[in-house]
C-alpha cells in the first residue's frame, strides 16, 4: 500500500520540481517581473487575490478533510436530513461577499487606469499580419517625420507610449510580458494599449493569439532607449538609404541590383529608384494576403529578421547585448549590427529558402496571394553573398 501511494506520488513531485526550476531561472518573457507601471499595476491587482485565494483553499481542504474523517462510514445510521441556515452558512456567504467585494474595487480601479489614453505623450501603430508586426510611428512631437519599421519596436524610458493595434489578415494578438498585459490585434478594429519601461533594454514578447502556420515565430521585441538615445534613433531612421550607383563593380553594388530585380516587388528600401529616377514603391498588395512586407531601410539598425523570429547578431554578440547593464545597452543597440556581429549563416539560409526556416504559405491562392516570403532557390549563391553584402549597407 506505501509503495503503491510512493509510485504516484512520484510523477507529481517531479512535476513541482520542474515548476519550482522554472521560477528560478531568468526568464525574459516572465509577467511576473514587471518592468514599466502598467505591469506593474496588473501585478499589484493579482497578488492579494493570489495570496487570499491560497488562504482560502488551504482552509477549505483543512474543512473537508476533517469532516471526511470524522464523519467517516462506521456503520452508524444515516443522520436526519435538514437545513441548517446556521452561523456557518451566513458567514460563508458574507465572508465571500467581502472577500469579492475587497477585490473587486482595486480590479476595477486597474482596468480603468489601464484603459487611459489621453496622458500618453507618444502613439504608434502596430499591425500584425502572418508573421511579423509592423511599427508605424506618425508625425508628432519629437517625430517630424513618419518612420516605418518592423521587428523591433523602439520607445523611449519613462514615457507613455500608447499604441494603436490593428491586423492586416487574421487576428493576432500582441504581449511584452514585462511591460503589459495583451492586447488582441483584430482587422478592421483599432485597439489601444499602454506601453511604458521604467529602464533601457529589450522586452521580448510574442504573438498569444493563433494565427496560422507560423503563429508560433511570431515573435516581437520591444526596445526601450534613454530619451537623449531615442532622439538619436529618430534621426537615424529618417534617412533614406544611399543607392549605389555603380551597381558593376563592387559585391554591393550587385547585390543592389539582385534586391531590385527579387525583392523590392515586396519589400521597400526608401531611396532606391527605377530606371526612371522616381522612387522605387513595392506593390506587395499584389503577392501577399497582407498586403505589405517589412520595410529593410534600416535593417541592420535592428537586430533581428524574418519577423523577429531570427537574431541577426550571432549568438556571443546578442547574449553580450541582452547581459548589458541598462545605462550601456542604449549606445551599443544604437551602433547596430556589424560585420564581426552578423549570423551570416542564417541570414543566408533565410535568403536560399525561406519557408524552410519558418513555416509559411508562400504560393498564390485563389486570389493569386500568398502568406510569407517564397523560397529564391533559383538565386545562384554568388548572387546570395552579393545580397547580404547589400543589405549589411542598410544601416
Ligand atoms: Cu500572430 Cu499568432
Amino acid at each position: 500500500m506505501h509503495h503503491r501511494l510512493r509510485r504516484r506520488a512520484l510523477p507529481f513531485a517531479a512535476l513541482a520540481a520542474a515548476l519550482l526550476a522554472g521560477c528560478a531561472t531568468n526568464a525574459p518573457q516572465d509577467f511576473m517581473k514587471p518592468e514599466g507601471p502598467n505591469a506593474q499595476n496588473i501585478d499589484d491587482l493579482q497578488r492579494f487575490p493570489f495570496y487570499a485565494a491560497g488562504v482560502v483553499g488551504v482552509l477549505v481542504m483543512v474543512a473537508v478533510v476533517y469532516v471526511v474523517w470524522r464523519y467517516r462510514d462506521r456503520g452508524q445510521p444515516i443522520p436526519s436530513q435538514h437545513h441548517s441556515g446556521n452561523l456557518v452558512e451566513f458567514l460563508s456567504i458574507g465572508g465571500s461577499a467581502v472577500l469579492l467585494a475587497a477585490i473587486a474595487v482595486p480590479s476595477f480601479r486597474g482596468i480603468w487606469d489601464l484603459a487611459e489614453t489621453d496622458d500618453c505623450k507618444m502613439s504608434v501603430n502596430v499591425s500584425g499580419q502572418q508573421w511579423w508586426w509592423e511599427y508605424a510611428y506618425p508625425q508628432q512631437e519629437g517625430i517630424e517625420r513618419p518612420i516605418v519599421t518592423s521587428g523591433q519596436l523602439v520607445i523611449p524610458t519613462g514615457e507613455c507610449v500608447l499604441l494603436r493595434i490593428t491586423s492586416r489578415d487574421v487576428i493576432h494578438s500582441f504581449w511584452i510580458p514585462k511591460l503589459n498585459g495583451k492586447k488582441d490585434a483584430v482587422p478592421g478594429r483599432v485597439h489601444m494599449l499602454r506601453m511604458e519601461a521604467d529602464n533601457p533594454g529589450m522586452y521580448l514578447g510574442q504573438c498569444t493569439e493563433f494565427c496560422g502556420l507560423s503563429h508560433a515565430n511570431m515573435k516581437m521585441d520591444l526596445v526601450a532607449l534613454r530619451p537623449d538615445d531615442f532622439a538619436s534613433w529618430v534621426s537615424m531612421q529618417r534617412v533614406s538609404a544611399t543607392e549605389i550607383a555603380d551597381v558593376a563593380s563592387t559585391p554591393a553594388g550587385r547585390g543592389q541590383e539582385v534586391f531590385e530585380n527579387n525583392c523590392a516587388r515586396c519589400h521597400q528600401v526608401s531611396g532606391l529608384t527605377d530606371a526612371k529616377g522616381n522612387p522605387q514603391i513595392p506593390a506587395a498588395d499584389q503577392s501577399l494576403v497582407s498586403g505589405a512586407a517589412p520595410n529593410l531601410t534600416h535593417l541592420m539598425s535592428r537586430n533581428t529578421f524574418a519577423g523577429a523570429t531570427y537574431s541577426l547578431l550571432n549568438e556571443d554578440c546578442r547574449d553580450a547585448l541582452m547581459a548589458l547593464p541598462p545605462e550601456q545597452f542604449g549606445a551599443k543597440y544604437l551602433a547596430g549590427v556589424d560585420d564581426g556581429c552578423l549570423n551570416v549563416v542564417e541570414l543566408k539560409e533565410w535568403l536560399r529558402n525561406a519557408p524552410e526556416k519558418k513555416p509559411m504559405y508562400p504560393d498564390a491562392n485563389e486570389d493569386g496571394l500568398g502568406r510569407g516570403m517564397p523560397a529564391m532557390t533559383s538565386l545562384p549563391e554568388g548572387q546570395i553573398d552579393d545580397l547580404v553584402e547589400y543589405l549589411k549597407t542598410l544601416k
